[in-house]
């Protein structure tokens, strides 16, 4: 991760989706004097940044929440009072499919105009089989109509929904309602890739997300699990032994967490941006994880209650100013790292031959530049599979 080899005065050559080449600019005309030719100037060009941890389908934004929690009451206290998920959730049982992929459509556009050419969105504001199934099929249809790669991922278990709580069981008739009818339906038309969820005291235990992962594992979905996002209770080391792609959050993991993370191919997904916006004193240990031996990535989370920004790179000034990474980790981390909490490691996240063509250039002359700029929009055009994605603005001198 400290390495993410920077090469000066290249060019890229693209054949169809796929990068072909990497070098001399005048040697890569020379192979193919007919290739359409596009000056990237003094900028700097990325792999695409890869935003592995997003709630990009919603609502109404949830601004009354912050006031709340500067004046004193937690995120879970407000999830108590019926706000926090409970408020999206209302709202979007109210919404059309229409309505709701209009939304997102224009917040995708958003999040590829900083830079990011892949994006996972997860469900999780229905919490009902039929509000779920309505997320996923806006979640598809909004992949039809932006060129960036749209991983879906049922998040179901979200929240135990208010009709359920009031059963006073502890979520147990919720769960079985998400493992025997919610998941079948959800894989029988495939409508996500990765089955998550948010393993918390007062939300999930540590033995119903076991349940609700081993099932789906079962159904042919592959894993993520927000895993110690606000209190340590052993989330890492469940998502590493269910064998998950990612385990998310983790501000609050255990030693015995980073260590089961750094042992095992789960990726360590941190959101750095979520501590910042809920005014909350302790980041995830990255560097403990990275020094460990874990794979660490960076995501924006971006949700209308804990994390609503769509700036990828503000992710990775946190990723230096907050996590302590180098601006190099802080890059692989939203790249390759990015690619690999997606099982995506294989095409995409790296700029090299056999690599999909997916491409960010920043108007920056040095990659440190793009986490210290911060809050800034730098991002000058992206390319996915070859083909623009966001157009480039203006030109680079
Ligand atoms: O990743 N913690 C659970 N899910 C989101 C928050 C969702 C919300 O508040 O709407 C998160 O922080
Ligand atoms: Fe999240």
């Amino acid at each position: 991760m400290a390495d993410a080899a920077v090469l000066r005065d290249v060019g890229v050559l693209v054949v169809g989706d796929r990068v072909a080449r990497v070098g001399p600019p005048d040697e890569l005309e020379r192979t193919r004097p007919d290739a359409k030719r596009i000056d990237c100037g003094r900028g700097v060009l990325i792999p695409g940044l890869v935003d592995s941890h997003t709630h990009a389908v919603f609502g109404r934004p949830r601004y009354e929440e912050q006031e709340m929690r500067a004046a004193g009451v937690p995120y879970m206290e407000i999830a108590k009072r019926g706000g926090g998920i409970h408020a999206s959730v209302r709202d979007v049982r109210q919404r059309g499919l229409d309505d709701l992929a209009d939304l997102a459509e224009v917040r995708l556009r958003q999040l590829a105009s900083y830079g990011t050419t892949t994006v996972e969105v997860k469900s999780g504001y229905g919490l009902t089989l039929e509000e779920e199934l309505k997320l996923l099929r806006a979640i598809a249809r909004v992949a039809e109509r932006v060129p960036m790669r749209v991983i879906p991922t049922w998040l179901g278990a979200h929240e135990i929904p208010v009709e359920h709580r009031q059963r006073g069981d502890g979520g147990a008739s919720y769960v079985k309602t998400l493992v025997n009818e919610m998941l079948p339906a959800v894989t029988s038309q495939r409508l996500a890739r990765f089955a998550d969820v948010f393993c918390e005291p007062g939300v999930f235990t540590l033995d119903q997300a076991r349940t609700i992962l081993s099932a789906s594992r079962r159904a042919g979905l592959a894993l993520k699990l927000h895993a110690d996002e606000l209190e340590p209770s052993g989330g890492a080391e469940l998502a590493a032994d269910v064998g998950a792609t990612s385990a998310d959050h983790l501000a609050a993991i255990s030693d015995a967490g980073i260590a089961a993370l750094a042992a095992s191919d789960t990726v360590a997904t941190l959101l750095p941006g979520t501590m910042l916006f809920l005014g909350r004193p302790r980041q995830a240990p990255a560097r403990a994880l990275i020094e460990a031996g874990a794979a660490v990535a960076l995501a924006t989370d971006f949700n209308p209650g804990t994390s609503p920004t769509v700036n990828f790179p503000l992710i990775l000034t946190l990723g230096v100013s907050q996590l302590h990474m180098s601006a190099s980790e802080a890059i692989v981390a939203a790249t390759v790292n990015g690619a690999a909490a997606l099982g995506l490691a294989d095409h995409v996240g790296q700029i090299a031959p056999g690599f999909s063509a997916d491409l960010a250039l920043f108007d920056c002359e040095d990659i440190r530049e793009l986490p210290y700029w911060y809050g800034d929009r730098r991002c000058r055009g992206t390319w996915v599979r070859g083909e623009t994605c966001h157009p480039s603005s203006a030109p680079i001198s």
